[in-house]
């Protein structure tokens, strides 16, 4: 059957070419046979050596590149395997849970984990980085900052559990697809969240349980993560710079091997101790993330990685429902093979991408957004609410065809 008979002409706010295309359902084989370039790609990809695959993947920009590599190396992002290193019985404890394990299966980033992964070393660059490594160095930094601020037991255990909680509804490939799950299902990782931990999900209410029996309020923990706490500490999730963006930017820089990704386990301990943020810190923290931004989320390889997997999902809604969003991210690819191997495709094609994938994606119009992040020197940095003053940033959101990211246009810089 045609997909293009299948599909509306609008769907999920990606506008669709009706030009036919015929997609295999059948499994891996059959799905190969109808693919040939899904497949072929898949072969010469596993036939390259891995560090090829970055240095096709990563060409740094270099107006960028120097603010990452003079940026001081401190300790070294939290990975798997490591001493998790949180001293809350109710961590140790939410760490057991179901859907604290199924974070170790989701992309920190997304597609670009999948299409960039290389090799199995103890690098941070070389091994996919995941949202329960995340979430475990968010929590650190919440525990550290909560010690050196003197928080009482009540209090510091419902921040950590906040951090270790804040991501636990990300669905497979995190960010790259969100944006279709959300106009689908209405679905995206914020609701998802509350769901998980309310304990409206199937996975039962094992987190609320947990919380319950070691005295956390759920309703506290959520509020600190939905941004909706009133308390002394809401700014350590909701401002601009906080634990969360200060763990995930430090993650993505280990993840683009320019040496190791600062932890700012250091500058969390002094913004608690003095309870006034670290500006030169901060200052740095601001231009690290503009340069993350520029080097892979709104590089061309990322968006292309991203424009791709959302149009697949786009142009064969039927092969998708609601559960694809609690899958893990290896459930999710044995449930939607071709899906992953049109993804290994974008990496190693260059200019050739365009004739590999389906012509009728071409037309399918995807949003982008350009963020640039930059420091405001007229306002000081005196206290807490200085941090939304201070550290701004523009954003640019724009409708553009797949066709014009593949060919090199839309990308605003
Ligand atoms: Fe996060």
């Amino acid at each position: 059957m045609f997909w293009g008979e299948l599909v509306p002409k609008v769907v999920l706010g990606l506008r669709i070419s009706r030009t036919p295309h015929r997609l295999g359902f059948e499994g891996n084989e059959a799905a190969s046979a109808r693919h040939p370039e899904a497949a072929r790609a898949g072969r010469s990809l596993r036939e390259r050596k891995p560090e090829k695959r970055m240095e096709v993947g990563m060409q740094p920009q270099l107006p960028y590149a120097p603010a990452l590599k003079d940026m001081a190396e401190a300790a070294p992002t939290f990975r798997s395997g490591e001493d998790v290193g949180l001293s809350e019985e109710v961590a140790q404890a939410l760490l057991e849970t179901k859907p604290l394990k199924r974070l170790a299966g989701i992309g920190f980033l997304g597609a670009i984990d999948y299409a960039l992964r290389r090799g199995s070393g103890r690098d941070p660059h070389r091994r996919r980085h995941n949202r329960r490594e995340h979430s475990i160095g968010v929590a650190r930094l919440a525990e550290v900052y909560a010690l050196h601020a003197g928080m009482g037991g009540r209090e510091r255990r419902t921040l950590v559990c906040a951090a270790l909680l804040h991501d636990v509804g990300h669905g497979p490939l995190s960010h790259t697809l969100e944006p279709v799950f959300k106009e689908r299902f209405g679905m995206d990782h914020h609701r998802m969240t509350r769901a998980v931990i309310e304990g409206t999900t199937r996975f039962g209410p094992e987190i609320r349980d947990v919380l319950e029996r070691c005295g956390v309020g759920c309703e506290e923990v959520l509020a600190l993560i939905d941004g909706e706490d009133i308390g002394d500490h809401s700014f350590l999730f909701s401002a601009p710079i906080n634990i969360d963006t200060l763990e995930g930017i430090s993650r993505c820089r280990a993840f683009l091997g320019l040496g190791r990704g600062p932890a700012f386990g250091a500058a969390v301990r002094r913004w608690a101790t003095s309870g006034r943020p670290p500006r030169n810190d901060f200052d740095d923290f601001w231009l690290l993330k503009d340069s993350v931004y520029g080097l892979a989320i709104n590089a061309p390889l990322g968006r292309r990685l991203d424009a791709v997997a959302q149009s697949y999902m786009a142009t064969c809604p039927e092969r998708f429902g609601p559960d694809d969003f609690l899958k893990t991210g290896r459930g999710f690819r044995k449930a939607h093979p071709d899906l992953f191997r049109y993804l290994e495709i974008v990496p190693v094609c260059g200019d050739d991408l365009q004739s590999r994938l389906p012509r009728s994606w071409l037309d399918v119009d995807v949003t982008v957004s350009d963020r640039k992040f930059f420091v405001d020197d007229r306002v000081d940095l005196v206290d807490n609410d200085d941090i939304f003053a201070r550290y701004r940033q523009t954003r640019d959101c724009r409708s553009v065809k797949l066709g014009q990211l593949v060919e090199g246009q839309g990308y605003g810089q």
